[in-house]
């Protein structure tokens, strides 16, 4: 196959990357950045340089692949805004796809759409993909585009697909790696009682879910990715705390004092979530890694061997 992604210097793209180049398949890549795209051209991926913002500097590189994977997002108060813009420009690019349409698996071209698990909002009972959307306001402008995406895929011309991570852990990005960070340096923060349970999915299985619905032509909707292991904030926080040097302190931040500092983003962190992942599950997939807190040692090692090669 032939895909488009977006966003591949990024914590999730860069492992869905690597899983594209892993199962043998072409990348074409935007990145806004020349020295980035030189890395990637040394992998045998074809950057487009170019701007989220600035549709006409990739849109046509959307046309000619089998289908495109959106995981870029800038983290600017025009996130949303720009998010819109480019989906605005990619769906009706995938829809003119211009290369063979027996191209890639034979089906219809795909869009891959990276959503989040804090559109759900609190899910104390498990939640599947068919539960009511109650966004956080960090992300309330979310459910929109996912709207649009799945519109986008109702008259069969294009597979379109909507994919929930959980909270990503593995190498030394993201959420969990900024908890390894800070008991590195000997005091964790908490946000909240520590009670909440976080869904968490490791980047290499998520990546392989990306791979395997890009590949499967039936599959389109919505799909949440996550290990199941509804761990608690503080169960993940122990785990580590045992593992590194030193014991660190814990701080548990209350929620007010937290949204002080963080803003909205402090409720998303604070929300307690148990989610199912069952029409992921239904294509077959298993996560390798089933929980954060039982794979601690692995991604201390994981974190140490990212932050060396960086
Ligand atoms: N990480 C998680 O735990 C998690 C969980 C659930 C959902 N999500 C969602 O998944 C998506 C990706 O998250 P992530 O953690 O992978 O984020 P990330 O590591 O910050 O990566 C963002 C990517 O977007 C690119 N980008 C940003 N602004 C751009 C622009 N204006 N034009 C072109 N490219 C641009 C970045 O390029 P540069 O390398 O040039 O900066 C980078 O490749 C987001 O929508 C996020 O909300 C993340």
């Amino acid at each position: 196959m032939k895909v488009f992604l977006t966003g591949g210097t990024g914590y999730i793209g860069s492992a869905v990357l690597d899983a594209l180049l892993r199962a043998g398949h072409q990348v074409t890549a935007l990145v806004r950045d020349t020295e980035r795209a030189e890395r990637l051209a040394r992998r045998g991926v074809q950057p487009v340089l170019g701007e989220l913002a600035k549709p006409a500097s990739y849109m046509a590189h959307a046309e000619t692949c089998d289908g495109t994977i959106h995981t870029a997002l800038e983290h600017s108060r025009r996130g949303d805004a720009t998010d819109r813009e480019a989906l605005e420009a990619l769906l009706p690019a995938v829809r003119r796809r211009t290369i063979g349409r027996s191209g890639g698996n034979g089906g219809a071209p795909f869009f891959i759409y990276t959503s989040g698990v804090w559109v759900i909002g609190r899910a104390t009972r498990p939640a599947a993909e068919d539960v009511e959307l109650d966004p956080v306001p960090h992300v309330a402008w979310r459910p929109e585009h996912e709207r649009m995406v799945l519109e986008a895929g109702a008259d069969g011309a294009v597979r379109t697909i909507v994919v929930r991570p959980g909270i990503v852990y593995g190498r030394s990005r993201g959420i969990i790696a900024d908890l390894v960070k800070e008991a590195g340096n000997g005091l964790v923060r908490v946000i909240g009682t520590g009670k909440q349970h976080w869904p968490c999915v490791y980047d290499r299985d998520l990546a392989d879910l990306y791979v395997r619905l890009a590949s499967h032509k039936d599959a389109s909707g919505v799909y949440h990715a996550n290990d199941e292991a509804d761990e608690r904030v503080e169960e993940i926080v122990d785990a580590i705390a045992e593992h590194v040097r030193t014991r660190p302190d814990v701080r548990r931040v209350p929620i007010e004092e937290a949204r002080l500092k963080l803003g909205p983003y402090a409720d998303a962190l604070a929300l307690d979530q148990r989610i199912r992942s069952p029409r992921a599950r239904a294509l077959g997939w298993v996560p390798s890694l089933r929980s954060v807190a039982g794979n601690v040692a692995r991604l201390l090692e994981e974190f140490r061997t990212a932050r060396e090669a960086a």
